[in-house]
């Protein structure tokens, strides 16, 4: 067996997405399984160089986990050539002009999402990889998520017969940071910063409906701001720029209208903090983070209306759980190691910029059909 070490510039490892889920639960859990075999005699080990803005904070961190590399210079580790790889999970606003240096500096991408903050720049960083013959790849981990592997189980499987319908529901209450400290950072609540739902989780939704149930054809959403004021993470209090909940309507190829509501204006009364309903002629299913539960055509009630008489059957105790039947790793984790082999075994992988820049587009025209107050066509995009 050969160990390969791969060195990654990991910038942004002191935030909530990069420390805990890429740090902590993917690079680090790789290290702890003994690295990444790729099945030809090659063991990959990853050799994370934190980078970032505050020396103490990224010195902390390599204390508290034992590694050996820091850095506040992102120009002296992209020229450095030992390093192959440049990890971005910055707050969104810092993303764009950080990816171009590392392009331009022949380094392999992988990269939160939204990979930019509007259509033109996320097709200019693929069209620019492109050009350097890098590899690329943005994350896309809602697709690695138990309930939804669990989903996808069943659509492969011909369980719904035609989909007519997927709802989505996401969100939880965000509190405010006044008499309650907030659980996310305030820039999220800021436009000018970055912030918004819409930029925030309709990459998601494109890749989710996209590869479950086909291309989002047209979007129709409106996005609101419902809570004003916030404080931020000195207790000072701001002005929410940004929109804190979008009610959406999306066509998909295929036929099946989706709606999705995403808040965090909203108080859970759900079993998991996003569920998707579909409904399909010869099914339905509920899926959530790890959960799903379905509904077969042969098991469904025969509910009459009439609000005289209290509700007869516990309609929520009629499904049917889908069993695990595999051992499901942390969906980030599980889309580094494909990212890797992507590079280093040359695996297919089609989770890249263009990807990317797909999600980007759907939270432009998302936010553009809300202000103007109409439904939008979504064009495909190609480089
Ligand atoms: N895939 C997912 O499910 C998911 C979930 C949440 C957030 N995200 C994405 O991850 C990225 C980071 O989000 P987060 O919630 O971890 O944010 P965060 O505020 O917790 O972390 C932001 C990181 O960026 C750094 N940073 C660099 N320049 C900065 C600047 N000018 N101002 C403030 N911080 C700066 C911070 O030091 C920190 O390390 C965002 O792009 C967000 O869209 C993805």
């Amino acid at each position: 067996m050969t160990r390969k070490t791969v060195r990654i510039a990991m910038n942004g490892v002191t935030g909530r997405m990069g420390y805990r889920q890429h740090l902590v639960r993917s690079i680090l859990a790789l290290r702890e399984q003994g690295g990444l075999d790729l099945g030809d005699g090659t063991v990959l080990w990853p050799e994370p160089i934190l980078v970032g803005r505050r020396e103490h904070a990224l010195k902390a961190l390599a204390e508290q986990h034992g590694l050996e590399h820091v850095s506040t210079d992102l120009d002296a580790v992209l020229a450095d050539e030992t390093v192959d790889i440049y990890f971005d999970s910055q707050v969104t606003s810092a993303r764009e002009e950080a990816l171009k240096k590392a392009i331009a500096a022949g380094k392999h991408i992988y990269t939160e999402k939204p990979t930019a903050t509007g259509l033109d720049g996320a097709l200019e960083l693929a069209r620019l990889a492109n050009e350097a013959g890098i590899k690329h790849g943005v994350v896309q981990d809602k697709l690695f998520l138990p309930g939804l592997l669990k989903l996808k189980r069943l659509i492969d499987g011909g369980f719904f017969g035609r989909i007519l319908s997927v709802r989505g529901e996401f969100g939880y209450w965000v509190f405010e940071g006044d008499w309650q400290a907030a659980q996310r950072p305030s820039w999220n609540y800021r436009a000018e910063d970055g912030g918004g739902i819409v930029v925030d989780m309709f990459p998601h939704w494109e890749y989710v409906l996209h590869e479950l149930f086909g291309r989002v054809k047209s979007v129709q959403a409106i996005a609101t701001t419902h809570i004003p004021q916030r404080w931020d993470e000195n207790g000072k209090p701001y002005d929410a720029t940004a929109d804190d909940a979008a009610y959406g309507i999306f066509e998909l190829e295929g036929g099946a209208i989706a709606q999705i509501n995403s808040s965090w204006a909203v108080r859970v009364n759900r079993d998991e903090l996003v569920e998707f309903q579909v409904d399909g002629t010869e099914g339905s299913a509920v899926a959530g983070l790890r959960n799903c539960r379905v509904q077969h055509r042969s098991a469904t009630p025969k509910p009459v209306w009439n609000p005289d008489i209290p509700a007869t059957e516990v309609f929520r105790d009629q499904w049917q759980e889908i069993p695990d039947n595999a051992e499901f790793d942390n969906g980030f984790k599980a889309q580094w190691e494909l990212f890797l082999k992507h590079v280093y075994a040359d695996a297919p992988y089609h989770w890249d910029l263009l990807a990317g820049a797909r999600g980007v587009q759907l939270a432009e025209l998302g936010l553009r059909s809300s202000a103007e107050g109409r439904r939008l066509d979504v064009p495909e995009i190609a480089l």
